[in-house]
């Protein structure tokens, strides 16, 4: 008789967002199909990442954007793909994007009663793009007031990132991983290439409370604060007790440097400098979607003194200092902070 072996079931993104979607209180499935819609838009930008050594997509597009930084034409393929995914899906009302200047409002007949504002970084690591070094995206999704009706407007986006109603990023790597936390934890799922499919492979992540790996830029090491440069010190020293010293991992990819980190268990910090005060990472699609998730995952994110989730934004493409990752290390690094950058 032929004995059929149990079959190992595999949990697709799309399945898991609809078992989840009774956690949450208000939910009609709105946000589940806001995280599906984004799910699609990483698909085609991983398909245009895997091509873009071969085709003529690869490279400086000869444009610069908001920030003044060289813009590639990944940047701008990406950025195009989310927009166009959340304009077609109807649950966004509007996208603050590294890529534009002002906030894009959605204005289709399908989206006359969405309820959600999504920020992201649609291509980060873009310096990363031509090297075939890790690259990817990063989101965050706020529930719009419910006071609030009319046309979406700058107010529209200034929310502390505790409301954050959803955020995730998706890193195009040697595999392709989407993450995300609603809330209640973070799941991580792989992109299976043989079915086109996000499968749940990284189920509840939980970041070390403690590393050995520290990750800084240390080029800028003149211009730090005087907290950082002692939390660099600390890092390199030797004590047996406490497993120093560090590692140094450096990918500039902050997607990719804070995966690793989430797993492995590290610091990620990009500073204030004497050229940038605030530091290069911008507030509401950086900082704001990864501190949630490392919240969720047990580890914190701080702007060297205090909660990034609690920092009021007041501008669209605010710069915020970010030190982030293990929870025991970021604390240490704040104590320093403290004591010699206060
Ligand atoms: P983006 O490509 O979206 O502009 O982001 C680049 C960011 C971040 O990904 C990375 O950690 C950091 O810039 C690297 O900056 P430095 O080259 O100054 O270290
Ligand atoms: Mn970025
Ligand atoms: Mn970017």
């Amino acid at each position: 008789m032929l004995t059929l072996k149990p079959l190992r079931r595999f949990i697709t993104l799309g399945q898991f967002i609809i078992e989840r979607q009774t956690d949450f209180p208000y939910a009609k499935g709105e946000l589940s199909r806001l995280l599906r819609d984004i799910g699609i838009a990483a698909k085609l930008v991983n398909r245009e990442v895997n091509k873009a050594g071969l085709a003529d997509i690869l490279g400086d597009m000869g444009e610069t954007n908001v920030q003044g930084e060289d813009q590639k034409k990944l940047d701008v393929y990406a950025n195009e793909q989310f927009i166009n995914a959340l304009r077609s899906g109807g649950e966004c009302l509007a996208v603050a994007s590294e890529e534009n200047e002002d906030l894009i409002e959605i204005e289709s007949p399908v989206s006359q009663n969405a309820k959600y504002v999504v920020c992201i970084d649609p291509l980060d690591g873009s310096s990363n793009i031509d090297v075939n070094v890790s690259i990817g995206t990063i989101f965050s999704i706020y529930r719009r007031k419910n006071d609030r009706t009319g046309s979406t407007t700058i107010e529209d986006f200034m929310i502390k990132g505790s409301e954050q109603v959803a955020a995730g990023y998706v890193i195009y790597g040697s595999s392709t991983m989407l993450v995300y936390t609603t809330g209640k934890g973070v799941n991580g799922f792989t992109l299976d290439p043989s079915i086109g499919e996000f499968c749940l492979s990284h189920p509840d992540m939980k970041i070390p409370e403690e590393g050995l790996l520290y990750s800084i830029n240390e080029g800028n090491y003149m211009h730090f604060p005087n907290g950082v440069k002692k939390y660099i010190k600390y890092c390199q020293e030797e004590d047996k007790a406490t497993n120093r010293p560090y590692s140094s991992r450096y990918i500039g990819s902050l997607v990719a440097d804070f995966h690793r980190n989430m797993i492995k268990g590290g610091i990620y910090i990009y500073p204030s400098t004497g050229k940038s005060p605030n530091g290069k990472l911008r507030l509401l699609y950086e900082a704001n979607p990864l501190a949630f998730i490392a919240e969720q995952a047990g580890g914190k994110a701080s702007n060297g003194f205090d909660r990034i989730l609690d920092v009021q934004p007041e501008s669209l493409h605010q710069r915020v200092p970010l030190f982030i990752g293990s929870n025991k290390m970021v604390e240490k690094a704040e104590e320093l902070m403290r004591t010699f950058s206060a």
